[in-house]
């Protein structure tokens, strides 16, 4: 088919001190030796790097989101927001994390959101409850391999969506 996916990987929290980046590098781990997969990681604190190219060249999109009072922080719906024809006729999936509820609430609210933008969601989603307890003391996650599994078998059905809404987007452009 026609060679790897460009899978943009979003970082959802901008705050000093976030957990975000060590959840986001941690999934990007995960998905390096995935042969139909590249990764490019967008940080929207980075306020110098423009996201909306790289948006738009991206096949499918994971969004790594803390839960914020029962929802999904604003600085990600400032980036989505932002963008309309970027998001359209992709796939998304979520990696989420907090405290007791792992960021699942975050999550629900996500999937209707997106799904105005003609963004289809997956079902399989990668959570992390009470998240302070799986960084290690350097920053970064500690290996899990229930949560490895979990991430392989979520990005597996990102990979299947990808390659079937790229597929599709080729022969038909979508029209919203
Ligand atoms: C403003 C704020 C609100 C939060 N609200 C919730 C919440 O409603 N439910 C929950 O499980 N965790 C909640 N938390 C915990 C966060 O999910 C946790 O601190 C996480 O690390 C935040 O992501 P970040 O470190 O990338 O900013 C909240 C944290 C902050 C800063």
């Amino acid at each position: 088919m026609s060679g790897p996916l460009r899978v943009a990987v979003i970082i959802g929290s901008t705050r000093p001190g976030r957990l975000g980046p060590a959840v986001a590098g941690w999934f990007a781990d995960q998905a390096v030796p995935h042969d139909d997969v590249t990764i490019d990681l967008i940080d929207p604190a980075d306020v110098a790097v423009p996201i909306g190219p790289r948006l738009e060249a991206a096949d499918a999109f994971v969004v790594v989101t803390p839960e914020y009072n029962h929802s999904f922080p604003a600085p990600l719906k400032q980036v989505i927001d932002s963008f309309s024809v970027e998001w359209r006729a992709k796939p998304a999936a979520f990696v989420c994390y907090g405290g007791i509820s792992g960021g699942l609430r975050a999550v629900e609210q996500l999937r209707q959101v997106f799904a105005e933008l003609h963004v289809v969601t997956i079902r399989d989603t990668v959570s992390l409850h009470g998240v302070w307890s799986h960084v290690g003391p350097d920053g970064r996650l500690i290996e899990d391999a229930a949560r490895s599994g979990a991430a392989r078998a979520m990005l597996t059905r990102l990979v299947w969506w990808a390659r079937a809404l790229k597929t599709a987007r080729q022969a038909n452009p979508y029209a919203a």
